[in-house]
């Protein structure tokens, strides 16, 4: 009996499911990926429905493929791709349409607007984000502005909106309408200091409060329901931690000390570090938000780059270029260079994010010539990713005042050797990876586990983590400079270019 707890990992392009026991080992799990719709350039969505359908089926297959039932969990977490934002109404549990992606870059004239308005340092104070279509706020105005019937329907108390884990535990608990600090810190609504919506934010972006989560510590034992029993764990399973995936990946990857950073490769990349209960504002281009808040306990704040195009330049080589079968073959392709070329590729496909906040930018390769070929490419792919994350730990070295000294690091990129070498030569940093890169949803069944009494406290999971593998720089410093004014170079060159 509750001898593991579960964890929910809904994310940007898969929903897994997985259980964990004390020691953090993984026990059960499934995953499925749903589909990315793509309506008109700059635009991404999901199907709010599909999602729920993945998560069903992942937590029904991973329960019988370990042979577990409801009562072997104490409780389960759910952490989910922040900021992608879903209303549905409350009497019928229907969404009013698809989910808006955090990628997608349709409020690029709403934010340029509440910019002209002069709203941007009043949005910067309170949420501690650069206001970008990024974040959920323009989303849901968005919706607002363009669904028929949402708006009148909000204003009565129908239309709900939440992010994954709100439409998640809505349909697992049958109507629990909440979230977390960490989610709720990337709308643009909530204040930063109070945890609470902000009711000046609100009237700016025209935001009924009714249509809102209760916002709830990330770990508790009650406030988040509990599973239906005739849901997919056919039981009743307390769910005791919500945490965004990012924030969740660094409870995972034990983050809880002040000056305690990790850097996860998905999708996109998310590098963040514990500034502890202090709220640290960024002047190079990070943002702030909630790291977690377990309990009682003050919340904890972090620093965080927010890379918008790593992993997901893999996979437009392989969906949209066509020059790789599987994400996997890059490894292979790029192996086949010693360097790029002088090829540099900037995915600024959603504009670009931290540091620099230009939703003008869009992608390009820069130094092409007959020579160049797809491993070039390849290559440069991977040093792109690496660039990126030198640009945030540069802005999060000069924010914090302290050289980084090694580099821990999650996600589905890191199982890709070369590009954790290349990340290595291009920070001159060592770069370490865990023994249980599933840091994600072991950061979600961690806040849930602590609120139940399953682990007593965050020093018992310190001793959960090891390392696995660690990469070294063997660069130059003269050649990892060399490389680096070229990459900065090349991200001129993306900017000023979509029409907004
Ligand atoms: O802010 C977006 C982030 O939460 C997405 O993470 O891992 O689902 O791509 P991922």
């Amino acid at each position: 009996m509750n001898r593991y707890v579960g964890a929910i990992d809904q994310g940007t392009t898969s929903t897994r499911f997985m259980v964990f026991d004390h020691s953090g080992t993984v026990v059960a799990r499934h995953q499925l990926e749903h589909s990315q719709i793509m309506p008109r350039p700059g635009w991404v969505e999901h199907n709010p429905d599909e999602i729920w359908e993945r998560t069903r089926t992942v937590v029904k297959t991973a329960l019988s493929l370990a042979d577990l039932t409801a009562d072997d969990l104490a409780a389960i977490g759910v952490t989910n791709q922040r900021e992608t934002t879903v209303v549905w109404n409350r009497r019928t549990g229907r969404p009013y349409g698809n989910a808006i992606v955090w990628q997608d870059t349709r409020t690029d004239r709403i934010i340029a607007d509440l910019d002209a308005a002069g709203h941007s340092a009043l949005i910067r104070e309170k949420t501690g984000l650069p206001p970008a279509p990024y974040f959920s706020g323009g989303k849901l105005k968005w919706i607002l502005d363009n669904v028929a019937g949402v708006r009148a329907d909000a204003e009565r108390g129908d239309a709900l909106f939440g992010t994954l884990d709100s439409w998640l535990i809505w349909n697992l608990t049958g109507g629990v309408h909440v979230t977390d600090p960490t989610n709720a810190s990337r709308t643009m609504l909530m204040d930063l200091e109070t945890l609470d919506w902000d009711d000046e934010l609100l009237a700016i972006f025209g935001i009924p409060r009714a249509m809102l989560p209760t916002i709830a510590p990330s770990a508790n034992p009650g406030l988040f329901g509990t599973t239906k029993p005739d849901g997919p764990f056919k039981g009743s399973v307390p769910i005791a931690g919500v945490l965004g995936d990012q924030q969740a990946a660094g409870v995972g990857q034990v983050c809880f000390r002040p000056g305690e950073a990790k850097n996860t490769y998905g999708t996109g990349n998310f590098l963040m570090l514990n500034t502890g209960t202090e709220i640290v504002r960024s002047n190079h281009g990070l943002i702030t938000t909630v790291a977690y808040q377990f309990g009682d306990d003050k919340p904890a704040y972090a620093l965080e780059g927010s890379i918008a195009v790593t992993g997901s330049a893999v996979q437009w080589l392989r969906d949209q270029m066509g020059i790789i079968a599987g994400a996997a073959q890059i490894e292979d392709l790029a192996g086949q260079v010693a360097d790029s070329g002088g090829v540099y590729f900037v995915p600024a496909f959603s504009g670009l994010f931290a540091p620099y906040w230009r939703p003008d930018a869009r992608g390009a390769v820069v130094g092409l010539s007959r020579y160049s070929n797809n491993a070039h490419l390849a290559r440069a792919t991977l040093e792109s990713i690496a660039y990126q994350t030198r640009d945030v730990v540069e802005a999060m070295q000069r924010d914090a005042g302290v050289a980084l000294a090694t580099l821990r690091v999650d996600g589905g990129v890191t199982v890709n050797q070369l590009a954790m070498q290349i990340q290595a030569d291009l920070l001159g940093v060592a770069v370490s990876r865990p023994v249980v890169t599933e840091t994600t949803a072991l950061g979600a069944a961690y806040a849930a586990g602590l609120a139940v009494g399953f682990w007593h406290s965050t020093d018992e999971l310190l001793d959960n983590w090891s390392e696995d593998v660690r990469w070294y720089p063997t660069w130059s410093q003269e050649r990892r400079e060399h490389g680096y004014r070229r990459w900065l170079k090349a991200v001129e060159r993306t900017l000023d270019w979509a029409e907004i």
